[in-house]
């Protein structure tokens, strides 16, 4: 169920949360606040941003990350911390403090737009996040409720009816402040880290503050952490495999395919030429485009 929160289309389970967020969430200086529309590589930004942070304190087969899984290790603001009123003990992390958060750019806390706080967001084409979207939905559906047919959720997708949803308004917001403050906000495609990997990591570190030295990049350092965090080995850490991920959904249905172009096998050609031309009005003049196969 979805209701409109300030402009967006909002599961039900997340407003209390994103409210509790809003008002009391005080952002430290040092804080790494990772931001998408669900479907978009939340997960893989989570694991790589986490591996990235976390490289001189453990060797990356003792990483947390295999046993606690991404959304373990990088919470989200929404769900985890605000719904389970836990903004106090969230002061006694270690910095830097990473969390996650699908929440569009004006819901923002005045404290993360104000504060030295970093911001990675994470887009991705519009037709393989709503079908990633899609299959997620009717997954983690129990056998015995209804989902909608791929058509009657491509429609309600089209006006803007999905988790987080307008589409276009979540990422224009993003993309405007990270034109606006590229110090302050990262802007990150799917398509471009699933293709340049390794720039990508070495672009998220630096922008992170923390480059990779030549030391490190002459280790291959790069190289394992994109490894970690491929979706073929993800599926195989153990959190994959045995543990749940954010609302207690199976951290498995967070990582299905992960390729780009996945949608196209799903779609019919009129479907996504209604796509290409919303892409062309919702976008023009942003400087913003697609890559909708790989
Ligand atoms: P598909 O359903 O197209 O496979 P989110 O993490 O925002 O919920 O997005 C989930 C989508 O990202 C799924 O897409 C999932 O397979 C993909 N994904 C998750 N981890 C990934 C990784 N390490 N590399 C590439 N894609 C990944």
């Amino acid at each position: 169920l979805l209701y409109l929160y300030q402009g967006f289309w909002c599961p039900q389970v997340s407003i209390k949360g994103m409210m509790l967020f809003q008002q009391h969430f005080k952002a430290q200086e040092t804080d790494l606040i990772l931001a998408s529309i669900p479907k978009s590589g939340t997960t893989w930004l989570k694991a790589l941003t986490y591996t990235i942070v976390n490289r001189s304190h453990h060797s990356l087969e003792k990483s947390p990350l295999l046993t606690n899984g991404p959304h373990g290790v990088v919470p989200f603001l929404e769900f985890d911390i605000s719904s389970r009123n836990q903004f106090l003990e969230q002061d006694n992390l270690p910095e830097p403090r990473i969390f996650g958060t699908h929440s569009p750019y004006t819901a923002l806390p005045c404290s993360v737009k104000d504060s030295a706080a970093k911001i990675v967001y994470v887009c991705r084409n519009p037709l393989d996040m709503f079908i990633s979207y899609w299959k997620f939905s009717v997954n983690i559906l129990k056998e015995n409720e209804k989902h909608l047919s791929l058509g009657d959720a491509f429609d309600k997708f089209c006006q803007g009816l999905h988790g987080y949803g307008p589409f276009w308004d979540h990422l224009l917001g993003y993309w405007k402040a990270s034109l606006e403050r590229p110090d302050k906000v990262l802007f990150l495609k799917y398509e471009d880290i699933k293709k340049n990997n390794v720039p990508c990591i070495k672009k998220l570190a630096t922008f992170l503050g923390i480059p990779f030295s030549v030391e490190e990049e002459k280790q291959g350092l790069i190289e394992e952490t994109s490894r970690l965090c491929s979706v073929e080995s993800m599926k195989n850490h153990e959190a994959t495999m045995t543990g749940t991920g954010p609302l207690g959904i199976p951290a498995s249905a967070f990582l299905r395919k992960g390729k780009v172009g996945d949608s196209l096998n799903y779609l019919t050609p009129s479907m996504v030429s209604r796509v290409e031309n919303l892409i062309q009005e919702k976008l023009q003049d942003s400087g913003l485009s697609f890559c909708l196969s790989s």
